[in-house]
């Protein structure tokens, strides 16, 4: 196991083709956490992937980053405003089943409970062909942790300044990334990128270790970068920040 953790480094793994992601393996039926894995963009390459992450920013492309924060300011929850942006009218079954179903999401681990609540969505996210369903409910799955942890580290992090929320959030998201590492194989091996260092890395960001929100220059990589970067970046900074207009 290889761990890269400057900025350099990160950067030019997530553009080589050569680093590719982890696939999901597990052999569950149609409707499992396992088939949802199997189904969504972010375990594939290739062709696969390309068509697949086309139905996550078709999806997205609906939605309007602003009226997601005006909604966030509402309530609080990324999942109930992104599902709603979605057409989901059932939002507390959808709250329910989102975090049991994230929970194993990123790991392959089979929390309890898992498939029901992947069956539950496919019920609210469906009807519609397998990779539009599952890309629907990737999303929110994707969406769910990283974005309350985000809401909560810079709730933590403001301090007395009253920065604006958004700046917050942008240096929160460096500094305190909710996703701090990301996993890739090149040449058969795994490679860890361990994002939160490269954010930190003092050969790119001046004084590093300094959580300051007026901070400008390069960007964090905690949406990834190169090939395959987090398609829901501006929806999340907006959800986190109306999150936070609403919190603090
Ligand atoms: C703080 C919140 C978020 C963080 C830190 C985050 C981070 C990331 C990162 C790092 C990746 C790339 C993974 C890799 O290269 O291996 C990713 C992928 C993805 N993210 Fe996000 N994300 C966040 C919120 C969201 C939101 C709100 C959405 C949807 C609206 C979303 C949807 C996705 C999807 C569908 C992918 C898979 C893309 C692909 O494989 O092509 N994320 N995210």
């Amino acid at each position: 196991m290889q761990t890269f953790t400057r900025y350099a480094e990160v950067t030019a793994a997530l553009a080589d083709p050569g680093f590719t992601v982890v696939p999901a393996g597990g052999d569950g039926g149609p409707g499992t956490l396992d088939w949802l894995r199997r189904t969504v963009c972010r375990f594939s390459e290739g062709e696969t992937h390309r068509r697949r992450r086309a139905v996550v920013e078709r999806e997205l492309a609906r939605v309007d980053p602003a009226e997601l924060r005006r909604a966030a300011r509402v309530r609080p929850d990324a999942v109930a405003v992104l599902g709603r942006a979605l057409g989901v009218t059932d939002l507390e079954t959808l709250t329910a089943a989102v975090p049991v179903a994230a929970a194993g999401y990123l790991t392959g681990d089979r929390p309890p409970g898992a498939d029901a609540a992947v069956a539950a969505l496919v019920g609210l996210l469906g009807p519609g062909p397998d990779e539009t369903v599952a890309n629907r409910i990737a999303i929110l799955v994707q969406a769910c942790e990283a974005t309350a942890t985000l809401v909560r580290s810079a709730l933590g992090l403001a301090g007395p300044d009253r920065w604006d929320a958004e700046s917050l959030v942008v240096e929160t998201l460096r500094f305190a990334p909710p996703v701090p590492a990301l996993r890739r194989v090149g040449a058969g091996t795994p490679v860890v990128l361990d994002v939160r260092s490269a954010n930190r890395d003092p050969a790119v960001f001046a004084d590093p270790e300094r959580f300051d929100p007026g901070r400008t220059g390069p960007a964090h990589l905690t949406f990834g970068s190169g090939r395959r970067p987090c398609p829901g970046a501006v929806h999340a900074v907006q959800i986190a920040a109306g999150a936070v207009e609403a919190l603090r």
